[in-house]
């Protein structure tokens, strides 16, 4: 890893273990120049990189016709000056003017990677694994000055991005637009790669074929949102899950975003991603900054596969953070779909009891037990504990699971307010709302305003009397509607704009104050099932309810999906009972059991209900999954079928040495007179051989990988199948 300033040739050239990022400085404007395969820093490469006159707009009074903003690539453009793709950024002055033109004033090099201020990034634990540069550039006549920042990493095939915004000038400036990175590549022969989906159906793969035009990935719902993850990769088109080259670009940010690749007129491709311009506008007063959040991009030569595996790694190990990061995760059953809001504490005692007899190790208790909350029409913001469902209190409550020699969990909903609360009844200003129109609810519920200082530091000292007194050992922290009538009562009237990414940063200061005051604590995210699934997230809480969609068929889908970008460490997943309470399918246990053990594993049923015969299955799940769990969790993860091209899905996870592995193989719907079927394997060593422990028998690891795994031809609906291997 290295970043080498080329004088002569005003280059930058930014290096990790096989990837280069090349800037050049073309009349003082940041060019994009390369990003790929790792070059060898010496040696000419001028000719290669020269940029063609292709129309008649030329920064004037440059005389140089071999350049025009128009056809430059550039790291961050502007807008307004003969650049007609979209910008990077754009800023008002006072006189009403939106142009502004960034040139190079200067740049720094320094090894390791700063704290990006109240924000979430990954992060450095030694300045030898990392070397950041900060190119700084300035607009004479406003004194706007806009640092980009740029990280590569030692172990990791991937750069981090972000922006910051000085006002040196000495007039207010409004920020309209402030992407945390733009790169433009040379050519448009790319298909683009994204998640999609809606509630109960989240981050379903797409692909397709860019064109001359734009495609734009977005959020406008204060949150990363169901319907599009903030992610996309471009890919060369004969790229797949195994080779090709791909390019991918998430975003650490939980609220509204943007990402774009548009193709211009001379095919060549502008990605840009960074919060929603859209709704947002930022004063920035002289003497100020404003700091972007980052965008993580990771190249690969691998194929998907291999960009997974980067983003993984990357973000299990340097992203998450806190005393659980490292830990295996506790099994748990969660008593949501097993009662909803009707339970006692005798009730949740059995659950318990049973729990415990299984080897589950956590029990959660969910919504519902606090307030005078039967549904979900009242109480949200009034956290202390409903005593007639509770009478002897939370800390009871747990003392009773904690004896059964179970850790307690709890869900919390903090970003909420219900209109039936006694905190509304006193507070009726401390909702995201605008005065004079309706107050929009769903779920029969408010966002409460994050922004303010005065609202955090209400639900900080609640939550941590409910942590103080009570034996938390997990948390489950939802947030169950998106935001609408975006306004503060506590910003003026010119600030309005600034409300929904203030509260990201209101709710990033909250969490980062809690989970360090309680640092034993394991914090999970949700939001609606996936709503914020995202790594902004993953920064405070290193795991996420990955879905409230728990059906085995349609969870393989979304698991699959999620997988392209985020680790397995952080996605819960349960099995639950059948019916399956969202699709009404009836799957086997096994196939249920199979599905959760890919992520992380737990229940969400009446387990006072399960008979003696599924029973000794779960044990036998519980028992599977503790033996494997360091290898599901924190092992290499690799694609073998698709869920989305076909009725079969495998995958499996393998250890850093290459000697152990679990594979799993599913199948949806029965095949008549099916095929024979082998799984051809990855990852594990070819020279090794392998006890494949199902079939207890041993293949050498280049037949697994060259022939395949034969698969028993079971003609039934929802198979499931595992097999560990093991190197002799
Ligand atoms: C939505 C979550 O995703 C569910 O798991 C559950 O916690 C409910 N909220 C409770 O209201």
């Amino acid at each position: 890893m290295s970043i080498i300033f080329q004088e002569s040739l005003k280059q930058f050239h930014l290096q990790s273990q096989d990837m280069s990022y090349i800037i050049q400085l073309v009349h003082g404007y940041p060019a994009h120049a390369y990003w790929g395969k790792k070059l060898d820093a010496t040696g000419n490469m001028d000719h290669l990189l020269m940029f063609q006159e292709r129309c008649s707009f030329s920064p004037t009074p440059l005389d140089d016709k071999c350049i025009s903003l128009d056809t430059l690539p550039q790291e961050y453009p502007q807008y307004g000056t003969s650049d007609f793709r979209h910008p990077a950024y754009q800023v008002q002055l006072e006189d009403g003017s939106r142009i502004t033109e960034l040139t190079y004033r200067g740049h720094s090099i320094y090894p390791g990677k700063p704290e990006l201020k109240g924000l979430p990034a990954v992060y450095v634990e030694t300045e030898q694994e990392a070397e950041t540069l900060e190119l700084e550039l300035y607009d004479a006549y406003s004194g706007l000055v806009v640092v980009l920042s740029y990280t590569v990493f030692e172990q990791f095939n991937a750069v981090a991005r972000s922006v910051r915004f000085v006002n040196e000038g000495t007039q207010p400036l409004r920020l309209l637009r402030v992407l945390s990175a733009a790169l433009d590549f040379a050519d448009s022969d790319y298909d683009c790669l994204y998640l999609a989906g809606t509630w109960a159906k989240e981050r379903h793969v797409k692909r397709k074929s860019l064109d001359q035009g734009a495609i734009q990935l977005q959020s406008r719902r204060g949150s990363s949102s169901h319907q599009l993850n903030p992610f996309l990769a471009l890919l060369r088109p004969d790229a797949n899950e195994d080779q090709g080259e791909v390019f991918g670009f998430s975003f650490v940010y939980s609220g509204s975003f943007a990402i774009e690749a548009e193709v211009d007129q001379f095919a060549t491709t502008r990605v840009s991603i960074g919060i929603n311009p859209f709704d947002f506008s930022w004063l920035l007063e002289p003497g100020e900054a404003f700091q972007t959040p980052e965008a993580v991009m990771v190249y690969s030569s691998e194929g998907l596969g291999g960009m997974s595996r980067t983003y993984h790694r990357l973000y299990r190990t340097r992203l998450c953070r806190g005393a659980h990061r490292d830990k295996e995760r506790p099994i748990l059953v969660n008593n949501w779909e097993a009662t909803y809001f009707d339970f006692n504490a005798e009730k949740i005692e059995a659950i318990a009891r049973e729990a415990a007899d299984l080897g589950i190790e956590m029990f959660v208790l969910d919504d519902g037990w606090f307030g005078k909350r039967d549904d979900d029409t009242s109480s949200l913001g009034d956290w202390f504990v409903d005593d007639k469902k509770l009478p002897n209190g939370l800390k009871d409550l747990a003392d009773r699971v904690n004896r059964l020699g179970l850790k307690f969990g709890l869900w919390v909903e903090p970003e909420m307010i219900s209109p039936n609360s006694d905190l509304y009844r006193r507070h009726p200003d401390w909702c995201l709302h605008v005065p004079n129109r309706r107050r929009t609810e769903a779920r029969t519920q408010l966002v409460l305003d994050f922004s303010r200082a005065d609202v955090r530091s209400y639900i900080f000292e609640s939550l941590s009397e409910i942590f103080l007194a009570v034996p938390v050992a997990y948390v489950k922290w939802d947030m169950n509607r998106n935001m609408t009538e975006i306004g503060s009562a506590a910003l003026s009237a010119i600030r309005q704009a600034e409300t929904a990414h203030r509260y990201m940063l209101g709710l990033y200061e909250l969490l980062d104050k809690l989970t360090k005051t309680f640092p034993d604590i394991l914090f999970e995210s949700c939001s609606g099932g996936g709503g914020r699934f995202d790594p902004g997230m993953l920064y405070y809480m290193p795991q996420t309810w990955t879905s409230d969609d728990t059906d085995a068929v349609e969870r393989i889908k979304i698991q699959y999906g999620t997988s392209l970008v985020y680790p397995i460490s952080t996605m819960g997943a349960h099995v639950s009972a059948v019916p399956n309470h969202q699709v009404d399918r009836i799957t086997p246990l096994k196939m249920r059991g199979d599905v959760a053990m890919s992520g992380n594993f737990g229940y969400e049923l009446d387990l006072t209900l399960v008979t003696d015969e599924e029973k000794e299955i779960m044990k036998e799940q519980v028992a599977v999954y503790k033996e494997n769990r360091r290898l599901i969790q924190n092992g290499n993860l690799y694609r073998l079928k698709s869920p989305f091209t076909g009725n079969e899905t495998a995958w499996m996870f393998v250890s850093d040495d290459h000697t152990e592995a679990i594979v799993f193989y599913f199948r949806v719907m029965a095949e008549p007179n099916a095929p024979l079927r082998r799984l051809k394997l990855k990852g594990i060593n070819p020279k090794l051989e392998y006890l494949v422990s199902s079939l207890d028998v041993n293949y050498r690891g280049d037949r697994l990988i060259e022939i395949g795994l034969p698969i028993p031809n079971i003609s039934e609906d929802f198979v499931s199948i595992w097999f560990k291997l093991k190197a002799n």
